[in-house]
């Protein structure tokens, strides 16, 4: 009998203030129904100052580590399109911030919003090779348009970190899964900008075409057929966009596709993701804490995942629900990372986005926020952080 492999345990962190559409809707005089039902959005999460993909993907691992009582992961893969550094990875400052044993493997992978799927795959292979292996990953990403860009609505940030094990506790991922990768420019960020550029109408058509060309991609390579899928979790760029996604892959496998049903079935996995915004690589991974963390008791379902990233790679796999997952739930966490946020207005929401062009500041200080890890500021070219509840009480009270 094979040993299922999958995800263990998983859970998610977010940025320290929220922005309500509402707040964009009133200074572009827009309908707020154009983002709460057209796009499917209700608030985006918006990072402090002293925030960035590390400090999320930090206390999204430190979690997950604190309360896990098997061995170390020896391999951590960071996933990101909000990379901070050219070189090294973004996953050895959480190494260090976590005090991880110095027997481990870090990368950083990156292919636009794809890579925690690409990451999660490679985890996989790790553990099959060698079974008592774990695999910590982490996707991490702030998503960033221009001001007054019709992709602005469809920001926000987030982070997920989940474990990789044999007998997860949570789904067992399937060894079918279908690949799809087109060499496009729908969406793509140069290394002189804070911010994506992207072509919205193409991007959506992108994802769409992915979709269908990875699905028969999956059933050409022995995965379930539509029927035999019971959930759906898509990468949520933003919540509409999963539901335009389904209608047309219900259409492409000649099954009726009524865009109300398909929004009711898809709903349990928006309910965080509509209220974080586009986190990129963690979109899909928070549709699935969504669902798993809903009222409907999931033991023994499979579910179909796609994940697309923009440029563009996609792959659809699925995966089973394991018996006595709802046990290993965190529900109050994700709730309280959300509740947690401080509700900001779109004045304050300007001065903590960065523009369009990555500027060369030279050495500076960022202000003091509410996290347990911190990004303090570059001296000489590096970023440096803080673990306030690891830090002498002289340097914690120095930054603020
Ligand atoms: N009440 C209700 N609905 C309304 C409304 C109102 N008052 N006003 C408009 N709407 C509806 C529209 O009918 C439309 O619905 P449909 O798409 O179902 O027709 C929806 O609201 C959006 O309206 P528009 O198409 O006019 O919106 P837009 O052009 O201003 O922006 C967008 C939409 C192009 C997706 C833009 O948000 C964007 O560029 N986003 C970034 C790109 C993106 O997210 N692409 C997704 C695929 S790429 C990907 O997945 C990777 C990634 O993460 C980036």
């Amino acid at each position: 009998m094979t040993v299922p492999v999958g995800i263990h345990d998983i859970t998610l962190a977010t940025a320290r203030y929220a922005l309500d559409l509402g707040e964009l809707a009133r200074r572009f005089d827009v309908d707020v129904n154009k983002f709460y039902t057209g796009i499917g959005q209700r608030v985006m999460s918006v990072p402090a100052e002293d925030e960035d993909i590390v400090t999320m993907g930090a206390s999204a691992a430190a979690r997950l580590l604190e309360r896990d009582g098997g061995p170390m992961p020896r391999t951590l893969l960071f996933a990101t399109e909000t990379g901070i550094d050219q070189s090294k990875s973004a996953g050895v400052y959480v190494h260090g911030l976590l005090g991880m044993p110095a027997e481990c493997r870090v990368l950083e992978l990156k292919q636009a919003c794809y890579s925690a799927a690409g990451a999660l795959q490679l985890a996989l292979g790790l553990v099959a090779r060698s079974p008592d292996e774990r695999v910590l990953v982490i996707a991490s990403d702030i998503a960033r348009y221009d001001l007054a860009s019709s992709g602005e609505a469809t920001q926000g940030a987030a982070a997920v970190a989940f474990l990789v094990q044999r007998d997860p506790a949570l789904i067992e991922i399937e060894p079918a899964s279908g690949l799809h990768t087109l060499d496009v420019q729908d969406f793509w960020r140069p290394n002189s900008r804070n911010t994506a550029l992207v072509d919205g109408k193409y991007s959506v058509k992108a994802y769409i075409d992915s979709l269908k060309g990875a699905f028969d991609d999956y059933r050409a390579h022995g995965g379930a057929s539509i029927d035999e899928i019971d959930r759906f979790c898509y990468h949520q760029p933003f919540t509409k966009m999963a539901v335009k996604a389904h209608t047309s892959l219900l259409q492409h496998t000649g099954r009726p596709a009524d865009r109300q049903a398909v929004a009711d079935a898809l709903a349990p996995t928006f309910t965080y993701n509509a209220e974080v915004g586009n986190s990129y690589t963690a979109s899909i991974f928070i549709g699935l804490l969504a669902l798993l963390d809903g009222d409907v008791d999931l033991t023994g379902e499979r579910i179909g995942f796609f994940s697309y990233g923009s440029g563009a790679v996609s792959e659809f796999f699925s995966g089973r629900v394991m018996p006595g997952y709802e046990a290993h739930l965190h529900r109050d966490e994700h709730a309280s990372a959300l509740l947690a946020r401080e509700s900001i207005d779109y004045e304050r929401y300007l001065t903590l986005h960065p523009g369009t062009e990555v500027s060369s500041r030279g050495d500076y200080t960022t202000a003091a926020g509410a996290g347990r890890f911190r990004f303090t500021g570059v001296r000489e070219h590096s970023r440096e952080y803080l673990d306030v509840e690891r830090a002498p009480e002289s340097s914690t009270a120095a930054e603020q």
